[in-house]
């Protein structure tokens, strides 16, 4: 049997972990040997592969990124893209696949899955909002990474007396924002889900301050206000159609500092949340994904996913996880907003 594997999308701290897994007891449990394909679906489209056996993943652990590469290359925009895939796979000797990757990535395995492609899919993404798990890894690593950071700026903003605003990742998501705000004590926390009223967001700013603070916000790179559409700094858009986020942050400082007459700055966290070497906590979920994978494709059983359900990591169906996104419910919004002004 010999296995493709493939890391595509956004890249996120733990997909070496999950690499090295699936290979490791791919080779010395089921004999498998492996084949890299390189930046995400470019590397089945294009035929771009590197070598990928024991020698390749040892050390690789701890180490941030991905040693495939990644891209956010969509073969389904791409005449004959699946065709070709089939084609690459077949001369490639390729019996089955592993995808690494959040929903853009899954979605492609999923619809490669109906059209005859052995996959099996490892979720992924800082941002956690894939259905069907209960986290992915490189969300833990990110949220420690911004919950760092936000505990810094407390003490920064308390000596000017200034408003520090906070921007982080999170597309659709405010996952991100409500844990590493929740954990490193922000005063507001805006996110997608959430339009907000900028009104209120003034009254909660002034009423820190009133009570001798500064206030420390944390907003998700996707929030809006409520009474306007998505802030952006520009209109280019991604393979699948995805506008390229950043600007909230400013947008909302100068309203503040507008509004209150106090000085406020930004902070953009960026991709400083997706690098470095992963926690504990994704290096152990990530391991335990690519285990699991493997032993799917061992089964012959494809078009699913691996996914955390409680402690138990579980298989439910590719459709499933990809059908829609897992957004913040109300209810844990609500627990937070007890913290606002
Ligand atoms: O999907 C994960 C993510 O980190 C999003 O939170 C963010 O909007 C996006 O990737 C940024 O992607 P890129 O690095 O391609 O600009």
């Amino acid at each position: 049997m010999r296995v493709g594997v493939l890391t595509g999308g956004g890249d996120c701290p733990g997909l070496n972990a999950v690499i090295r897994a699936v290979v490791r007891k791919g080779v010395t449990e089921y004999g498998y040997d492996f084949l890299g394909f390189r930046d995400g679906w470019k590397g089945p489209l294009e035929g771009l592969t590197s070598e990928l056996g024991i020698p390749e993943v040892r050390g690789i652990l701890p180490r941030g990124g991905t040693i495939l590469g990644s891209s956010r290359t969509n073969p389904m925009k791409i005449e004959g893209g699946v065709d070709r895939i089939k084609a690459n796979l077949a001369a490639l000797g390729v019996d089955a696949l592993i995808a690494i990757g959040g929903e853009d990535t899954l979605g492609v395995a999923t619809q490669l899955h109906d059209r005859g492609v052995p996959v099996v899919g490892v979720p992924k993404t800082i941002d956690n909002d894939l259905s069907a798990t209960d986290y992915t890894f490189g969300f833990d690593t990110a949220v420690n990474i911004a919950s760092e950071a936000i505990d810094r700026l407390h003490t920064t903003a308390e000596s000017h007396h200034r408003v520090l605003v906070v921007e982080v990742m999170g597309r659709h998501a405010g996952w991100i924002a409500l844990h590493a705000g929740l954990s490193a004590g922000a005063n507001i926390i805006l996110i997608p889900e959430q339009p907000f009223d900028l009104d209120e967001v003034i009254g909660w700013v002034e009423s820190r301050f009133e009570s001798h603070y500064s206030p420390i916000i944390v907003v998700s790179e996707g929030a809006l206000p409520k009474d306007g559409g998505l802030i952006t700094k520009d209109q280019t858009l991604d393979a699948f159609g995805h506008v390229r986020l950043t600007g909230i942050g400013d947008w909302l400082a100068s309203a503040i500092e507008a509004r209150t007459g106090k000085e406020a700055r930004t902070s953009v966290l960026g991709h400083i949340q997706r690098g470095g070497t992963p926690t504990a906590f994704d290096r152990v979920l990530a391991t335990r994904f690519g285990l699991q994978a493997i032993d799917a494709i061992h089964d012959r059983e494809y078009g699913v996913m691996v996914a955390l359900r409680g402690t138990d990591i579980v298989r439910v169906s590719l459709i499933e996880a990809t059908g829609v996104l897992k957004t913040v419910p109300q209810a844990r919004y609500d627990e937070v907003r007890t913290f606002f002004g």
